[in-house]
């Protein structure tokens, strides 16, 4: 059986998720998201109330903590919670105990496990360069901070909550600067990865785009 990794990375907003769940889907292969392991990792350290310095607390909440995907959710410890990570102020923790060296060795760890045994379309910021460098497929998704921050508002309004545009653009130029200039693995191009500039397409063309250039 040929085992096929492709590897989906770029910054926030550009619309990463839905584009590698829909090539996974069309592929009958699975989807991880990573970000959504990074912003488990936040919610449980705003839980638990573990800030990013505590290495020691941060290294025992990890050595404790169980990180599943089934069926489409995101499972931490047991619970179901795709919801509960889906908010700015889980995307700030998430961006921000992402920097934290041990916390980027436990996931990609785990996220090599999970790819390792079967085909998987894989959405992040270090896919390509890190997590499968060798992977078969390696794409970048980018679009304009403007239209990344149009789509996330969106997002968000569909369901239902409540946002401003502004401060919307803000938390991705934010969260950009942060993940492009830490010191582990900041985000960047694979060199082998493919561009796709999504500014002015629709999602469709963006999934019709990238199986196009697997045949
Ligand atoms: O993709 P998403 O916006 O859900 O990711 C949340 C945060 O997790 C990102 O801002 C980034 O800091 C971090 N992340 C990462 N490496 C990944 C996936 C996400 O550092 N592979």
């Amino acid at each position: 059986e040929d085992m096929i990794r492709i590897a989906v990375d770029g910054p926030s907003g550009a619309g990463k998720s839905t584009i590698a769940k829909a090539v996974a889907q069309r592929l009958g292969i699975d989807y991880i998201d990573t970000g959504a392991m990074y912003r488990a990792i936040g919610y449980k350290m705003l839980k638990k109330g573990i800030n990013v310095d505590d290495l020691e607390g941060i290294q025992r909440l990890l050595d404790t903590t169980e990180i599943d995907f089934s069926k489409g959710d995101i499972i931490l410890d047991g619970q179901v919670i795709n919801d509960l990570i889906r908010t700015p102020e889980i995307s700030k923790q998430a961006s921000s105990c992402s920097a934290v060296g041990i916390v980027r060795e436990k996931l990609v760890d785990l996220q090599q496990k999970m790819g390792g045994a079967k085909s998987v379309v894989m959405d992040g910021r270090d896919i390509g360069t890190v997590v499968f460098p060798d992977a078969e497929y390696k794409f970048f998704i980018t679009a304009s901070p403007e239209e990344r921050a149009k789509r996330r508002y969106n997002e968000l309004i569909e369901k239902g909550q409540k946002v401003n545009y502004d401060q919307v653009l803000a938390d991705i130029t934010d969260r950009d600067h942060n993940d492009s200039t830490r010191e582990i693995t900041p985000l960047r191009k694979a060199e082998d990865a493919i561009e796709v500039d999504t500014t002015n397409m629709t999602i469709e063309e963006v999934i019709e785009y990238i199986c196009k250039e697997m045949k």
